[in-house]
């Protein structure tokens, strides 16, 4: 592997940078969704008649890309607010709802640039001065609470304003996107005092988000609120391929990357909530989830590769103070998949073929070969044909790698 690893490229291609201009895949940004095309590559090699499974939905590439090929899929996810985007994403938009959803944007454009609702209130955000000026978060509130004037009943007229609004909140923003995860942009420049016409950015936003509505799906997809490690507990049916992204041994926080559409909406209230939800996401740690670390205890009846002490050994004793606790993280990540993977087996038909897109992860200088631990836990959980390919390389390190790791569930 290692002659065919020194010819990896980074490829933009396949990262979420190839979604932001296909359809309802651009609709919304999330830094660590994966590219269509890598979804598109898999599902094609297999038959047309198969149903396909996400556990980890995220903006819901997987299940968007199956239903537009007529395939069906169901997908769950632990964050509601992804649940409502990836199930806006993949709904049927008759043509009056789509003409409705563009009348109701204009009527309530038009009620915020006359300023004769009362405003939304802010959400409760912290330090939101730094993600939006006073201009824009007054143009926002008045353009929420107009959207919710014009259309007060739920349904896929508001989930296509909301939608476009919360494009148009990231874009009125100093958030930035140059970096792994989400940060602020130098000098914290809010685009909106570059871009004073807001509504114009509104209107841009809603055609974008009613042309990608146009493109109705062929298939129908289940979108399911509820927890990978209890697969069978949330869904019923059996699948024939599984292809997805599941976290990252590497501290990235979904809650704290999509926090601005999540407060904004309504789905989170305060910090509390925040680090709540991401104490129950594998690979969580913003906010109480790390003090809850420090007293978590390994279950003994947890199955986990066989080299996976040492390697947490050299993270505990390394050089430096986190040592022990990301130690903990590495541990905790690794039962929850094997909790994972053990579930799977429930959901799946005889001869079913799994695909886990996974990046492997640096701590100190300890390598942790997630997809070698993805490799041991699918043969201890009766899987066979297990292979691990390297698809791409994730940034300058030269040992950050992401793979494809798949394998068939006999039954
Ligand atoms: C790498 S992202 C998936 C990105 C997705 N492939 C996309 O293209 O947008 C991983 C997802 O797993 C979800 N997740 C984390 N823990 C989970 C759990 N226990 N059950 C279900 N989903 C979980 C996170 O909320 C996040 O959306």
């Amino acid at each position: 592997m290692h002659g065919m690893t020194r010819q990896l490229r980074q490829r933009a291609d396949y990262t979420h940078k190839f979604n932001v201009r296909t359809g309802r895949h651009g609709w919304l940004r999330l830094t660590p969704a994966y590219s269509v095309k890598v979804v598109q590559e898999i599902v094609e090699r297999y038959g047309s008649s198969l149903s396909i499974l996400d556990p980890f939905c995220g903006t819901g590439t997987t299940a968007l890309s199956a239903v537009s090929r007529g395939l069906d899929a169901a997908t769950t996810d632990i964050n509601p607010f992804l649940i409502w985007l990836a199930t806006a994403k993949t709904a049927h938009y008759a043509t009056s709802e789509i003409a409705q959803a563009d009348k109701a944007g204009k009527a309530a454009l038009d009620l915020a640039r006359r300023g004769i609702v009362e405003p939304a209130a802010e959400p409760p955000i912290h330090n939101i001065e730094r993600w939006w000026s006073n201009r824009a978060r007054h143009f926002l509130c008045q353009l929420k609470s107009a959207i919710e004037t014009v259309e007060d009943r739920a349904g896929p007229v508001i989930d296509l304003l909301h939608v476009a609004f919360c494009r148009t909140l990231i874009k009125l923003s100093a958030a930035a996107f140059n970096h792994q995860s989400m940060s602020f942009k130098e000098g914290a420049q809010c685009s909106f005092d570059l871009n004073p016409d807001a509504g114009e950015v509104f209107l841009d936003d809603l055609a974008f988000v009613l042309g990608g509505a146009k493109e109705n799906p062929l298939g129908i997809a289940k979108i399911v609120l509820g927890d990978a490690r209890n697969l069978s507990g949330c869904i019923r049916e059996k699948f024939d391929v599984v292809v997805t992204s599941p976290p990252y041994a590497n501290r990235m926080s979904y809650i704290r990357e999509l926090r601005p559409y999540m407060y904004w909406l309504g789905y989170l209230k305060n910090g509390r909530d925040a680090s709540e939800l991401d104490w129950l996401a594998i690979g969580g740690t913003w906010g109480i989830a790390t003090s809850r670390l420090a007293d978590w205890s390994s279950n003994k009846n947890c199955w986990t590769p066989n080299d996976l002490p040492a390697t947490l050994r050299d993270i505990a004793n390394g050089d430096n103070k986190n040592g022990e606790i990301l130690s903990r993280y590495v541990a905790k990540y690794c039962e929850d998949m094997s909790t994972l993977f053990e579930s799977l087996r429930h959901v799946l038909n005889p001869g079913a073929r799994v695909h886990y897109i996974v990046g492997n992860a640096t701590f100190y200088g300890v390598l942790v070969s997630t997809e070698q631990a993805y490799a041991a836990m699918l043969l201890k959980y009766g899987f066979t044909d297990v292979d691990v390919r390297a698809i791409r390389k994730r940034n300058s390190k030269k040992e950050l790698l992401e793979f494809d790791v798949s394998a068939t569930w006999c039954g």
